[in-house]
Formats: structure tokens, C-alpha cells, sequence
């Protein structure tokens, strides 16, 4: 066997070749970044080239997207440089996916380094040495308060992340087949995200894939009460339908039309009332995760032990599913095989 120094792989790495590449592209974009000093204006040559850019992406997504927006391909931390000259600050940072900040030279070598493997995208069924890596990372950093989340599924949007979670917990707790979420909540826009999420027109014309009933979400001006009234809506509905939940879905910090924080009590409330019907705890932390003071929302809220699923996306660049070893799947759910069965020992003795 060669060690890994003797793979080819290592070897392109290690040549200095891409050592100097990767220097010369850092000190290139470092050259870039220190014009990018605060605010320009448009340059009127580009407006209308950018006008029709709009325009074209317009008709090629089938809507004008919300923002007028196309970056250049440029910017320095909350910088961006858009395609008509200007340079603004971003306040929107891609609701989550720029919060390493715009041409942050880190995603400029870790793209390099991905450019370098055979292929960039993974598909299921065959996975590389970055997987592994970032699969062990995750669960690291989930652990590192005492998260007993062992299994990292990887995927490549959030809604995905998502769908995963949630069919890890009905597997689990057939035949139940509703989920609870907050008002307002958002979860993605696959059939099944649609139907959890808190918004009647994002699912128009959809078939009715999930059954879900909605408590009122936390209002810091009035916590105590507010905690009193989702405690009284999610107590009548798991005694309306005993034994019909799989899920109690919560997004720490909802992030739908502003910023809107739960508080430890308020969840762990919550929670505590959940676990006693058995129902699953999903913590849907796409848009949270490495925004607050810890790198996961349930970290900042001291929710540890109750984390039975976790979903992550946006500002990783790619998305996951982590989830206890309890509920590791016993069909072919997620493009695995499935752990074998203990073979009894054939020995005599
Ligand atoms: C809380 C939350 N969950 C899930 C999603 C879906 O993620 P994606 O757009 O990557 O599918 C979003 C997207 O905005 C989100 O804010």
C-alpha cells in the first residue's frame, strides 16, 4: 500500500507548481481586493450592458430575481462588486450562503484545492477524502457541548438537508405522520418543505405531501406569556392526535422576514413537553448555523441534549444532515447500505 505521500493526488498537491499557483492567484486577488475601499458608483458605459444582463437572466429564470443583483465575481468581506461597475455593501449576504464574507482568500484556496480533486461534484454513491473530512468535522463541532450526533449525510441544498431529516424521523416513528412546526416557520422549496413551510401561496396549486399543525412562535416582548401560549397550542395538538407526531421542527433563530430568537427556556419548554410523546427533535439550522456566538444555534441556546436531528447549509457551501445513532435508518432510505446485523457466533463454545 502507498502512503499517502505516494498518491498521485498528494503528489499534484505537493507539487510546487500549484504551491506557486496558489500564491500567485492569492497575491493577485489581494492586488484586486485593496481597490475595493468602500462604495462606487455604476459606470454608466457597463448600465446598460447590466440592464441587459438583468433582463436576460430574467428570461432565462422565468422571473426577475428579487434584488438587482449580479455580483462581478469580485468583493472583499461585506464588499461586493456588482456587473455594472458599482460596488456595494451587502446586507443581504445571501441569507447566510456569504457570510464568510465576498472573495475571502480561504474559499479561494479551498476551491483551488477542490478544482484539484478528479471530480468536484460527489455523487452518493462514490465519496472522496474531502467528504470524510468534512462529515468528521461536523460531527466534531457538533459534539464539542455534548451532542450525541453521530451520522453526517451530505447534500447540496438545504431543502435536501431537510427532506433527509425528515424522513429519517417518520422512518423512525411510523406510522406517525405529522409534524409541528412555529408559525412562520420557512423550510425549503421541494413539495415537502413547501407544505412545512409557514406560507400558503409557496405552495399553490401543490398536492398536500405532509400534514402539519403550527404552534405560535416565541415574542421576546412578552416571553413568559408566549411561552405559555405555544406550550397550550403544541399540548392540544399532540392530544388531539396522540401517537400521529414524528417531529417537532424548530428553527432557533427564525430567519423568514427578520430575525426572530427563541430563548433556551422557550425551546427546552417546548421540547421537554415533545419528548414526553416520543416525538422527534429537528433542528433545522440552515440559515443558523455558524451565525450565532457557537457554531451551531442549539450550542447557543444550550440545547445539546435534546438535538435528535440537525440540518445545516448556506454558509458551509454545502449542506448536511446530522442525526443520533439511535435512528440510523433500517431500510435503503439514504443511498447507503445498511449496517449488517450482528452475526451470531457460530462457535460451539
Ligand atoms: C431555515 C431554512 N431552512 C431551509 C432552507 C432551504 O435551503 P435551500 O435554499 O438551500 O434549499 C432555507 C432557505 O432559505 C432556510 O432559510
Amino acid at each position: 500500500m502507498p502512503d499517502s505521500k505516494q498518491l498521485l493526488a498528494d503528489q499534484l498537491r505537493d507539487d510546487p507548481r500549484v504551491k506557486q499557483a496558489e500564491e500567485l492567484l492569492l497575491a493577485a486577488l489581494a492586488d484586486i481586493q485593496a481597490k475595493v475601499a468602500g462604495p462606487r458608483s455604476a459606470t454608466t458605459e457597463l448600465e446598460t450592458t447590466y440592464q441587459s444582463q438583468l433582463d436576460r437572466l430574467a428570461e432565462a429564470r422565468g422571473g426577475k430575481p428579487y434584488f438587482r443583483y449580479l455580483a462581478s465575481g469580485v468583493g472583499r468581506g461585506p464588499w461586493v462588486e456588482l456587473a455594472d461597475g458599482s460596488i456595494k455593501l451587502d446586507f443581504i449576504s445571501g441569507i447566510g450562503v456569504h457570510g464568510l464574507g465576498h472573495s475571502h482568500p480561504r474559499l479561494l484556496q479551498a476551491g483551488l484545492m477542490a478544482a484539484l480533486e478528479d471530480t468536484v461534484m460527489q455523487g452518493n454513491l462514490q465519496q472522496h477524502r474531502p467528504s470524510l473530512e468534512i462529515c468528521e468535522r461536523l460531527l466534531e463541532l457538533a459534539g464539542q457541548q455534548g451532542a450525541a450526533l453521530q451520522h453526517c449525510l451530505l447534500s447540496t441544498s438545504g431543502a435536501m438537508a431537510n427532506e433527509n431529516a425528515l424522513k429519517i424521523a417518520f422512518h423512525n416513528r411510523a406510522p406517525a405522520d405529522r409534524v409541528i412546526a412555529l408559525d412562520n416557520c420557512f423550510a425549503g422549496r421541494t413539495i415537502a418543505m413547501a407544505q412545512l413551510t409557514d406560507r400558503p401561496q409557496y405552495r399553490t396549486g401543490l398536492p398536500t405531501a405532509l400534514a402539519v399543525d403550527y404552534i405560535p412562535s416565541s415574542d421576546p416582548d412578552h416571553s413568559l406569556a408566549s411561552q405559555e401560549r405555544s406550550l397550550a397550542a403544541l399540548d392540544k395538538h399532540l392530544k388531539r392526535h396522540p401517537g400521529k407526531y414524528a417531529a417537532l421542527w424548530l428553527e432557533l433563530v427564525a430567519g423568514e422576514g427578520g430575525y426572530y430568537p427563541g430563548s433556551t427556556e422557550y425551546f427546552t419548554k417546548l421540547i421537554e413537553r415533545a419528548k414526553q410523546d416520543n416525538v422527534l427533535i429537528i433542528f433545522d439550522e440552515v440559515q443558523t448555523f455558524g451565525r450565532l456566538s457557537q457554531p451551531f444555534a442549539f450550542q447557543h441556546f444550550e440545547l445539546d441534549a435534546l438535538a435528535d436531528l440537525v440540518t445545516i447549509g448556506k454558509i458551509t457551501q454545502l449542506c448536511a444532515t446530522l442525526y443520533r445513532d439511535e435512528l440510523q435508518p433500517k431500510g435503503p432510505l439514504l443511498s447507503r447500505r445498511l449496517r449488517q446485523p450482528a452475526v451470531p457466533s457460530q462457535r460451539p463454545w
